[in-house]
């Protein structure tokens, strides 16, 4: 599989606007300005791909991309814990992210994107559990790396992994930047394990 191929395949609001549900996909989840559709960017070195913002709660839709094997995709979630939208806002949301998750068949694996500053929020643990429970592989990128020391960032890593010790779904730990690419070509080959499996 080639990442830098990837081309924007269509945005769905609910589960019946997504593509066909063959092949494999690897979905992107976080919190809101985590720094999930930059991630993506990086990935497929192309900055133009995912839309990225200042402003959190940018990706309201689920965003498909396609890759340069058949109906292989990667899936940019719309970020949880955005404050300033509505109740009602809210609730959708986590009913559509709810119901992908738990009926897409082609599902792979899961990226569950966080920021190294900012690791296990209480709906990041809840993804974890979740992909336990569900027994779906999950992958975690720590990023924005580039905004810490080496030292700290190392530290924040070591801790994550003491907290996640006890989750057999965690294949994948990576300390990742979107702007500095660290983490990126591990992310890549671990992405094209579970696509190609
Ligand atoms: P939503 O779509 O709102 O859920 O956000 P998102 O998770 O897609 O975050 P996005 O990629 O839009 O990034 C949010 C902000 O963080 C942007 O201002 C990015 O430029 C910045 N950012 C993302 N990744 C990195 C990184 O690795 N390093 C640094 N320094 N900034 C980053
Ligand atoms: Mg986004």
């Amino acid at each position: 599989i080639s990442f830098n191929s990837a081309r924007f395949l269509i945005s769905a609001p609910r589960l019946e606007d997504c593509p066909p549900d063959i092949g494999a996909e690897v979905a992107f989840a976080g919190r809101s300005n985590a720094g999930k559709s930059s991630a993506m960017n990086a990935i497929t070195a192309n900055g133009k791909l995912a839309r990225t913002s200042k402003t959190p709660g940018r990706t309201r839709l689920i965003n498909f991309f396609s890759l340069n094997r058949e109906h292989a995709r990667l899936v940019d979630l719309p970020g949880y814990g955005y404050a300033k939208v509505s109740r009602d806002m809210k609730d959708d949301w986590q009913k559509h992210l709810g119901q992908y998750l738990n009926q897409r068949q082609c599902l792979r694996g899961l990226v569950l994107v966080m920021d190294i500053r900012h690791p296990l929020t209480e709906f990041d643990q809840m993804m974890v559990e979740w992909c336990e429970h569900n027994k779906l592989p999950l992958m975690i990128l720590a990023t924005k790396a580039d905004k810490l020391k080496f030292g700290q960032a190392k530290t924040a890593m070591l801790e994550i992994a003491k907290k996640l010790k006890a989750f057999s779904c965690v294949e994948h730990l990576i300390m990742f930047s979107s702007t500095s690419k660290r983490g990126v070509d591990e992310c890549r080959s671990a992405l094209t394990d579970w696509l190609e499996d």
